[in-house]
């Protein structure tokens, strides 16, 4: 039996939730809600912070009426360590094994400072081969998580501090992928781009299966930034415009375009380079679009911007897709700016977790 519990999304600007009721294998919104993060708070050590961080977790869980306690949330990439590793599909006591094995090479911290965690991404291709008598094991994909313990000591406690039972923890391109390619296994191999205030996360997703992940550490605040320090706007102005205007050639003369697109550029030459480490390991398959997600996706001129610059279909993902949502709540999911914000909680709120 599935078990109660609802998806938080703790970003570095704001925070978002989602509950999600499931029947029939479908899934349907209970609710969902938005709150402002307290400042630098989910980068800092300080206790203050940490307690704040928990009051405002504590307070968009009443204002939107979740009625779980139980919750699932999201390491940052930036935070943790992912990296996709292949094993043979073995059972899951030599699984551990050959992992860990691998964990030691790929992970650049000793393994006693780090929780490892991994997902089988290939998870058919196993069971097929475990029922199979042929003693030729085919190797499968592995999503391997290493997350310093003391990232996860701190989460644990701020979300116990903020009165909520955590059921599970996991990264946020891993939520990502399930809510805005997991519908569709026979789509287009797919980069995922989601683009926040701190970072841009990217993953391949082939088959509805992430090929690999990558995290830059460059987001929508450093676009506000560029505006603010060439322009001499301060920071909140410089937000303004950069919504305003974002990458349009003819507006303020190209003003804005021009000082934020040396920031996307240092994004598009990592995408391009993704791009290009996938299709070297995979000559016969080719990224064929993009599906843009997080708040800076909405950035004026963006999606024509990347369309042209990378060649690729670009579009932006809609996580409510597949969820069945109340007439209360249609005019909100249909907007631009709440499909942009919350890939991440819908897709931890679409987990499965089974009552043990
Ligand atoms: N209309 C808009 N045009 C451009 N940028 C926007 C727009 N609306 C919001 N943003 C930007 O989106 C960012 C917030 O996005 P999001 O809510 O995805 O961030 P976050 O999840 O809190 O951050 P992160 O995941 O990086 O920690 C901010 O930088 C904000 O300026
Ligand atoms: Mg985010």
């Amino acid at each position: 039996m599935q078990e109660d519990f609802f998806g938080l999304d703790i970003g570095s600007n704001s925070l978002k939730v989602v509950e999600l009721a499931r029947k029939d294998g479908r899934f349907y919104l209970k609710t969902f809600g938005y709150h402002p993060t307290p400042s630098g708070a989910i980068f800092s050590e300080s206790d203050v912070d940490q307690r704040e961080l928990s009051k405002n977790i504590k307070e968009i869980v009443a204002e939107s009426r979740i009625e779980s306690k139980r919750m699932v949330t999201a390491f940052p990439e930036s935070l943790v360590f992912t990296r996709v590793i292949e094993v043979p599909a073995v059972s899951e006591e030599e699984l551990a094994h050959a992992i860990e094995w691998q964990a030691e090479q790929y992970i650049p911290m000793p393994l006693s400072e780090i929780r490892l965690s991994w997902m089988v991404l290939d998870k058919e291709l196993l069971e097929q081969s475990l029922k199979s008598k042929d003693p030729k094991k085919p190797k499968i994909k592995v999503l391997l998580v290493a997350a310093p313990n003391s990232l996860v000591e701190r989460y644990l406690r701020i979300v116990k501090d903020a009165g909520l039972i955590p059921v599970a923890f996991e990264t946020e391109i891993v939520a990502i992928a399930r809510s805005l390619t997991s519908a569709e296994a026979t789509a287009p191999t797919t980069l995922l781009m989601s683009i926040g205030a701190s970072t841009t996360d990217l993953a391949v997703v082939s088959q509805g299966i992430i090929q690999f992940t990558r995290s830059i550490g460059t987001g929508g605040t450093a676009l506000a930034r560029a505006i603010s320090q060439e322009l001499g706007f301060d920071m909140n102005q410089a937000e303004e415009y950069k919504k305003a205007y974002g990458l349009l050639e003819d507006q303020l003369e190209g003003k804005i375009m021009q000082v934020i697109k040396p920031v996307f550029d240092v994004i598009i030459s990592e995408v391009e380079r993704a791009i290009m480490y996938f299709q070297s390991h995979n000559p016969n398959n080719t990224v064929k679009r993009v599906v843009l997600t997080g708040g800076t996706s909405q950035l004026p001129g963006l999606v024509v911007f990347l369309a042209t610059t990378l060649g690729l279909e670009v579009q932006i993902g809609n996580p409510w897709e597949s969820v069945v949502v109340p007439e209360q709540y249609a005019g909100k999911t249909s907007q631009l700016e709440n499909q942009v914000a919350f890939a991440v909680a819908a897709g931890l709120a679409m987990r499965t977790i089974e009552k043990k």
